[in-house]
């Protein structure tokens, strides 16, 4: 240890000396000489964190990002992610939650400089890694290739994107100090070296010579041989635990001088539904990065805080899992903002090589427990259809896609009718795993089961000629990692019913979000007790209620979680504001976070729940809770047909 430090010791001196003449204005670059990083012509190292600003409501970006700076933390690694941006083609967004220019400057205010990662592929957990699922309007296309399709509307992206970037590069007097190029390319099977060309020329082109490009790849040979470029400084991403002397080596195989990087230091790990909640435990965040920070390298925590997937913009990975809504990812700061033990750990390592900013940390926002509130049911999805579906049904011989049809998100209703009497309990299923991600079915509005991607396959069902097969399918979150992130949603192939394929499809498109959003779903239908159906099933349908936040109590409203006792599956909206899926028959997460800025004080605030597989208002009083601590570690134990051992090494 004692040689490490003296040789970090010695290399400050030498660069300070030898870069003593360039430092007029601002500049960041590479000193191969000193194994170092250059900013403003001396010798600089980051220690920096990731935050993710799509999954943090603007309201709190400032707060999350005073209290990483106060962690010590002189930089911060973010994501682009281009779907949240273009969410439809050629449409581009940039206010609100989605205003990065207003992140960036407020990172600049603080004093974090930032370390950008564009993509256009950036993995994260997110909804098909980034990429817009519009893409896969041309159905072979080559996702991160030179697929002309592909590189067309990524040089669009783009060329709308990183102009907005150039004014805050350093060397333009911003806060952004080096840029990635694509994410762990070396991870997935097409290794183009001539898209990765592409997008060095590309960036340069619209960012100039001077900007420090990167890339990242997992601290082992194989994935450099894909993912590093000449041109594009190769850097690696590893967890704590393991021999951060030998996996520094593996970059120093892409990179024999230069300085020294982990651009992913992971601080905990990313959820599954129905698997366990993920917990690195803070003692060996601690001894590694400690040893990574004696090496003199750079080191990036990720995450330094996770967030959250608010609405539909959780990914998932393959065989199909999909990630809660909840990305705490066991962070130093949690889902909600709030310091841990393991943010003042790390502060504790960061102290011992440089300063940290003096004065109080901003403390963990306030929680509330509004308490319960009563639900009421309003419509089924099957009877809602006037309402929700504004085109009402496309018909189609075969089933169509989401994309087919023209709906990125959330749910499609396939509707048909049984084509003659199936007596005995008949396989209705989908012999080539065509669901995705999964289906509620009812027939004659009684609830007939639950199909599953890579889980289940078949259910059997009886009914007679002409008895009305209604599948709601849901979009569970697209692949964001590996080979198959061209992942088609809904009815991706044909169902049969016994042997015969079911044809002859109404297909509802749904607008739900709209619906919710303006507040006209408000029919209220008579409940009928007892329509839980044999399979211990209710129909899908929305359920809605309102609370109003106490008065007389100072600093209202505060934030809360939310949770769904006796609640199986669905999705939550408050207010309009769509917070996420729910799925405590699951887990591991229970509670879903809501942020205090989606509350009001001087209107009721409305609850709507689309429950899809069991209300408990059927058979009983039903209430959600609003409680003041997080529950995101329940996970319930569920048998599954085949047990797939999940297997993904990188982020
Ligand atoms: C870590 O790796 C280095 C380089 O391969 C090796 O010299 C060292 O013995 C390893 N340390 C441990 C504790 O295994
Ligand atoms: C469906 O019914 C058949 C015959 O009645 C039976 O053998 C099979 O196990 C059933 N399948 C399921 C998934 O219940
Ligand atoms: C559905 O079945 C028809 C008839 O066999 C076939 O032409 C069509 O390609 C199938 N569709 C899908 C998506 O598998
Ligand atoms: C139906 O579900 C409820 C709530 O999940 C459970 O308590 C009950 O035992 C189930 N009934 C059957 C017949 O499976
Ligand atoms: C909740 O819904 C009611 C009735 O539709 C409406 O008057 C009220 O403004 C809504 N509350 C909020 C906070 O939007
Ligand atoms: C979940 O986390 C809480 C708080 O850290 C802990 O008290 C509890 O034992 C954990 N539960 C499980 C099932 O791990």
């Amino acid at each position: 240890m004692a040689s490490v430090n003296a040789r970090v010791l010695l290399l400050f001196v030498v660069s300070a000396l030898s870069c003593f003449a360039v430092v007029s204005s601002q500049s960041f670059e590479i000193d191969y000489k000193n194994d170092c990083f250059l900013k403003d012509g001396r010798p600089f190292r980051y220690i920096s964190g990731s935050i993710h600003y799509n999954r943090i409501p603007s309201y709190y970006w400032k707060d999350r990002l005073l209290k990483m700076f106060m962690a010590g933390l002189n930089a911060i690694q973010i994501y682009v992610p281009w779907n949240y941006h273009e969410t439809v083609q050629n449409q581009y967004n940039f206010k609100g939650d989605r205003d990065l220019e207003h992140f960036l400057q407020l990172a600049n205010d603080i004093g974090l400089l930032v370390i950008l990662r564009p993509g256009p592929y950036i993995c994260a957990e997110w909804e098909m890694g980034g990429l817009p699922a519009w893409l896969l309007k041309k159905k072979d296309i080559l996702l991160r290739t030179m697929d002309a399709d592909y590189i067309a509307a990524v040089d669009r992206w783009m060329g709308e994107l990183l102009p907005r970037i150039k004014p805050f590069l350093y060397q333009n007097g911003g806060p952004i100090i080096t840029v990635q190029v694509e994410n762990e390319y070396g991870s997935y099977f097409a290794c183009d070296f001539n898209y990765l060309r592409h997008l060095m020329k590309l960036f340069r082109s619209h960012l100039g010579e001077e900007v420090v490009l990167f890339t990242t790849d997992g601290a082992g040979l194989g994935y450099l041989k894909c993912g590093t470029l000449q041109g594009l400084y190769a850097t690696v991403d590893f967890g704590p635990g393991g021999n951060v002397t030998s996996q520094f080596m593996v970059q120093r195989h892409a990179e024999p001088n230069g300085p020294l990087v982990n651009s992913e230091f992971y601080t905990g790990w990313l959820d599954h539904w129905g698997e366990a909640h993920s917990i690195v435990n803070k003692d060996v965040i601690v001894k590694s990065l400690n040893e990574i920070l004696l090496h003199g390298a750079n080191v990036n925590l990720y995450m330094f805080i996770g967030g959250t997937n608010f609405g539909y913009w959780n990914g998932a990975n393959s065989p199909f899992a999909s990630q809660p809504t909840s990305y705490d990812y066991d962070s130093p700061l949690s889902e909600a903002g709030d310091l841990t033990e393991k943010y003042f750990a790390i502060r504790d390592v960061i102290k011992m090589f440089k300063d940290v900013p003096q004065g109080p940390v901003p403390p963990s926002t306030p929680k509330f427990s509004y308490g319960a509130v009563q639900m009421k049911k309003l419509q089924t999805v099957s009877s809602a259809l006037d309402l929700i579906s504004f085109s009402g049904p496309v018909k189609s011989i075969f089933p169509l896609t989401f994309i087919d049809l023209d709906q990125n998100f959330g749910f499609i209703l396939y509707r048909t009718l049984l084509p003659k009497d199936y007596i005995n309990p008949t396989p209705l299923s989908s012999p080539l795993n065509g669901i995705h991600d999964r289906a509620y079915i009812t027939l004659d509005g009684v609830p007939a089961g639950i199909l599953e991607r890579d889980k289940i396959l078949s259910i059997n069902i009886t009914g007679k000629a002409g008895g009305q097969l209604d599948i709601l399918v849901e979009n569970m979150g697209r692949i964001n990692y590996g080979k198959y992130i061209n992942d088609f949603k809904g009815l991706v192939s044909n169902l049969t019913l016994g042997a015969d394929i079911l044809t002859g499809w109404n297909i509802y498109t749904l607008n739900i979000d709209e619906v919710i959003g303006r507040g006209l779903l408000n029919k209220a239908e008579e409940l009928n007790h007892r329509s839980v159906a044999p399979a211990n099933l209710t129909s899908p349908a929305f359920y809605r209620g309102s609370f109003e936040i106490p008065s007389g109590i100072p600093d209202l409203p505060q934030d809360t979680y939310i949770q769904f006792p006796e609640w199986r599956k669905g999705q939550v909206w408050i207010n309009g504001f769509n917070l996420g899926r729910y799925w405590p028959a699951r887990g591991p997460q229970i509670t879903l976070y809501v942020p205090a800025h989606i509350l009001s004080t001087s209107a009721p605030n409305n609850v709507t729940v689309l429950e899809l597989e069991r209300s408990p208002c059927e058979y009983g009083p039903c209430v959600v809770e609003f409680v003041s601590t997080p529950i995101l570690n329940a996970t319930v134990p569920h048998s599954t047909k085949h047990k797939h051992l999940y297997v993904k090494d990188f982020v």
